[in-house]
Order: structure tokens, then sequence, then C-alpha cells
């Protein structure tokens, strides 16, 4: 019932009962709804994708608390951040596997209605190498913050997980309800034990509630260019090694494979553009905040188109009018054929739906690229006047 008609039932039936009833219904109504100052906290929000989050919940309104322990970001995006929105959020160097110091956080920051938890590490092949690492990080991570949760009132939580729950799909584009199957990494099947964790715990504790975002392949950067993906040493990921070899910080880009069953032979994926990836955040949180979440939802946060490694390479070459040198190997260990989503139950349940185009993508993706190398030339002189003053 809208709030309209209750009203228009308030005035037609005076019994003191009814209106008490009433009264407190519509309590519930204004406790189970989102209001623009509901405060939020997002772990690793200094990361790719959380840092574009951040920037999208401050402005839709929401009061943000980050915990990140900058093991693949750097405090400057805090910088970016507050830069863009003219918002400094709350920031502590926490590692989310710290109980102790994720309580205390959370009781010096009461009145956190939901989480956002990014909080992970990410790298495929290190999580082949260091598998304790990713199961440590990636799982006693979750379970902190879902022990702390009722402890601290917490509502919900929007956990990041992956289309690799999917591995190699039997039906494309691949939904929701397509089975899941044994993971490839460590990383891999982090993602899957995590999911499973939320589902147990919000099954025996309704009062939590949950979305799960299955990412497909976030690309882009800020409008902006003040914030965007900054790869640890040499980026495993496509398009920041696209990227850096257009602007000449490698020397060559290693083609994975085009002997594979597509139509040129490389690798499909679904690229998504990373804000409208946030976007699909703010959404999933009004639903939770909103009260429309029963228990868990799922979704696919993808855009429903198949690029290949070779279509998204001549889109970045074409766009930017720069020269990738790039030659094709041998497939890399690991690699799925092809995958990209059907996002229609996220179309319609979060009314979200992916927006930015290839070309402003790409084209956005170049310009933090730019604004990288003006970083580091300015870093350079700084240290080259600093030499030359003896200071
Ligand atoms: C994988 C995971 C994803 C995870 C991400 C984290 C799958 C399907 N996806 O993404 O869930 O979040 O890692 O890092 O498991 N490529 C090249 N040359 C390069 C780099 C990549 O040809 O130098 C190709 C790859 O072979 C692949 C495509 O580019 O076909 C995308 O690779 P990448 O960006 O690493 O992402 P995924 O492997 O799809």
């Amino acid at each position: 019932m809208s709030f309209f008609s209750y009203i228009c039932k308030l005035n037609v039936q005076k019994n003191d009962f009814i209106i008490m009833g009433v009264t407190k219904h519509i309590k519930k109504l204004f406790k189970s709804s989102t209001n623009a100052k509901d405060k939020i906290l997002v772990t690793g929000g200094l990361g790719y994708i959380g840092s574009h989050t951040v920037v999208e919940l401050i402005e839709a309104g929401y009061e943000i608390c980050i915990v990140d322990n900058l093991s693949n970001s750097n405090i400057d995006v805090l910088k970016g951040i507050e830069k863009i929105t003219g918002v400094k959020p709350i920031y502590e160097n926490i590692d989310c596997t710290d109980y102790v110091a994720m309580n205390k956080f959370l009781a010096k920051n009461e009145g956190i209605r939901a989480v956002i938890h990014f909080a992970a590490s990410k790298a495929v092949g290190e999580s082949v190498e260091k598998p304790l690492m990713y199961y440590r990080n990636n799982v006693v991570s979750l379970i902190n913050i879902l022990e702390l949760m009722p402890i601290h009132k917490i509502e919900g939580i929007v956990f990041s997980s992956s289309c690799t729950v999917y591995g190699q799909p039997e039906v494309l584009p691949v939904t929701e309800s397509a089975p899941l199957q044994k993971a490839l990494s460590p990383y891999g099947n982090t993602k899957q034990i995590c999911e499973d964790i939320v589902r147990d715990t919000v099954a025996a504790n309704p009062s939590v509630k949950s979305i799960l975002l299955r990412y497909f392949n976030p690309i882009g950067a800020h409008p902006s260019a003040l914030i965007g993906e900054l790869p640890n040493g040499v980026p495993n990921n496509l398009l920041p090694f696209i990227a850096q070899t257009a602007a000449g910080v490698r020397k060559k880009l290693k083609v994975f494979g085009n002997d594979y069953n597509t139509p040129d032979g490389s690798c499909i994926r679904d690229y998504i553009n990373v804000v409208d990836l946030a976007k699909a955040h703010i959404a999933a949180m009004r639903r939770i905040l909103g009260g429309e979440v029963e228990a868990v939802e799922t979704y696919n946060v993808g855009t429903g188109r198949g690029l290949s490694v070779l279509e998204i390479l001549n889109a970045f070459e074409t766009v930017n009018d720069v020269k990738v040198p790039h030659e094709i190997v041998g497939r890399r260990a690991g690699d799925i054929e092809q995958v990209w989503a059907d996002p229609t139950y996220a179309n319609k349940m979060l009314k979200w739906k992916a927006e930015e185009t290839l070309e402003d993508t790409v084209r956005s993706i170049w310009k933090w690229q730019l604004h990288l190398a003006e970083q580091e030339e300015d870093k350079e002189t700084t240290k080259g006047s600093k030499m030359l003053s003896g200071s």
C-alpha cells in the first residue's frame, strides 16, 4: 500500500485503536526505508571497484566509512575521492582479517546500517601460488564481518562475487541459475565458499539480508581521471596491460590464444564500465535498506555483450588513435574460452542497467593512463629538483 493511500485510510478510520496500529505501521515503513544520510561501511573502499563505488555512494547522499589495508591500493585514492565529491569519507587502515580492530572501528562509528564488502585478494595466478593467503584474506575477512554485523546492528551486506563461479558455462549468455562449476583456482574457490557462507549465515540469522553481485570484467576509470585502476607491478588484467603498452611502459601485449572456438579465435568476456558496476551497488543498497530483500539475492552484473580480446584491443586503438604493439602467443592456463552475462534479472529487480558505451569506456582508460604518466613525471621532477637543491 502506498504512503498516500495509508494517509487516506487514516482519515476515514477515526478509531484510536486503528490509529495506533497505523502509526506503528508508518514507523515500520520509515524504518525499512532508505534515507539520504544512511551510514555505509565500505571495506576495500580505496581499491579499484571500491573507490568508484564510494564516489557514487557519496553522490547518492550516503555517509561513508572506509576500511582498507592498502595492500593493493594507495592513500592518494582518498584524495581523488575527495576531489571528485568534495567529501572526505572516514577512513582507517585496517585489515578485515583483524577481528579486534574491526570491532573497535564499528564501535567507534556506530549507526552503520549496511556494508559493502570489497576487501579481498583477486589475482588468479597469485592464488594458485599462495592459496592459504587467499583463503585467509578472503574467507576470514567475510566471517569477521558477518560475525560483527548483528553485534553492531548492521542490517545488510553486499558481497563482491564474480562470474568466475560459473566456470565455462554451457549456455550463453549465462543466467544466475546456471550451475556453478568446480573452481579452477583458489581465488575462484574463495568466491564460491564466500557465497555459501553468506547464504548459510542469512539462513541462520534472518535479520541479516544480503545481495551477492557477480561481477563480469570491470574496466575503465572515472571520467574525471582522478581515480582508476592502479595495478601493482606488471598487470595481469587485459585493459591495464593494453593501456601501459600503448603508453610505452610495456613493450608488447601478449594475446593469449587465437585458436579458441570463437569468431576471431580469441577469448570472449563481458567488459563492464566500472562506473556502471559501481552504480549497481547503489541499486543493491537501496533494495537492501528499502526492506525489499527477503534473504539473499544474487545478480549478474554485466552488460550482456561479449567482446573478444582482439575486438577490445581494436576498439582501444581506434578510439584513442594509438598503437598497441602485440603478438599472438599460446593460451594462458586456466582461461575460460567465453563468458558473458544475461543481466536481465539485475535490470529488472535492481532497476539498473549498464549504460556507458564501449567508446567512452576505452577513452576513460587512456585518459587515466595519461594522468598516471603525468603524476610519474611530476614525481620525477620533484625528485630531481630536491637533489639539485640538496634537500
Ligand atoms: C579473471 C576472472 C575474474 C577475476 C579476474 C581478476 C574468470 C572468467 N574471470 O578475469 O573473475 O575477477 O580474473 O583478475 O575467471 N589477456 C590477454 N593478454 C593479457 C591479459 C589478458 O590476452 O596480457 C586475455 C585473457 O586471456 C582473457 C582476457 O584477456 O581472455 C581477459 O583477461 P583478464 O583481464 O585477466 O580477466 P579474466 O581472466 O577474464
